[in-house]
């Protein structure tokens, strides 16, 4: 699996004719972004939750390019009223599979809002409570990534972890809106994952830290190998 990094918690997960677009948050929206939603081309969209910061663009590249999308259920109906048939609706627990692999949804201690509409995503509609926030066990060609979404430490990320053991985990790092990078040496931990990617950090000023630091206490501490990634980078896993 191809693992391309494109700012903040977005990624791009590629195997075979797969490409898994991950919370698409693209430039201009997200100032950490190398590409705009124009320059994207998916097979399949997934999301963690409702924030403008997962969502922004996943409307307009959806109706481009007719990639399929799965989010927890209240999610997928708001995809659904923005003018999106290929919707996938799950909730906590729940997988769905696909040619490529499958994606399981797990719980995320954070909070979802609605957001507004497909052209404004930022706007004051922007805040209306709408369900729960999920992290995401996706297995791409044979590899599982578990993208953490947005969430404080809580202990059961080793139970999910022991249910399906993880290769590459997407962990946040940046505080304030997240776990910090403190706990996220106490998630990799739990986690157990081989590589470790740090993600959620440096994008706006509330959430910057330091990353080579929260590296080398992963490295220190437990039997992880963390790969921070510039945006715009890709790790082969
Ligand atoms: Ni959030
Ligand atoms: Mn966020």
């Amino acid at each position: 699996m191809e693992i391309r990094f494109l700012g903040h918690a977005c990624f791009e997960l590629s195997a075979g004719d797969a490409r898994v677009l991950v919370d698409p948050f693209l430039a201009p929206h997200n100032p950490a972004a190398p590409v705009s939603a124009e320059e994207v081309d998916p097979t399949h969209i997934l999301i963690t939750h409702g924030h403008a910061d997962h969502v922004a663009d996943a409307v307009s590249v959806a109706k481009r390019t007719g990639a399929h999308c799965v989010a927890i259920v209240e999610i997928a109906s708001w995809l659904n009223a923005q003018g999106l048939e290929a919707v996938s609706d799950p909730n906590l627990g729940g997988t769905v599979e696909f040619d490529w692999g499958w994606v399981k949804l797990v719980q995320a201690f954070h909070t979802s809002t609605l957001p507004g509409s497909a052209e404004t995503p930022f706007s004051a509609e922007t805040g209306v409570v709408i369900g729960m926030p999920s992290g995401l066990v996706i297995n791409v060609g044979g590899t599982t990534v578990y993208h953490l979404g947005d969430t404080c430490l809580f202990s059961d990320l080793k139970l999910i972890a022991e249910r399906t053991p993880v290769d590459v985990a997407l962990i946040p790092i940046g505080g304030h809106y997240t776990m910090d990078r403190h706990d996220a040496v106490v998630a990799a931990e739990l986690i157990g994952a081989g590589t470790v990617i740090p993600i959620h950090y440096n994008t706006f000023p509330p959430i910057e830290t330091d990353a080579e630091a929260f590296k080398s206490d992963v490295e220190s501490k437990t039997g992880s190998k963390v790969v921070i990634l510039e945006p715009g980078a890709t790790h082969e896993a």
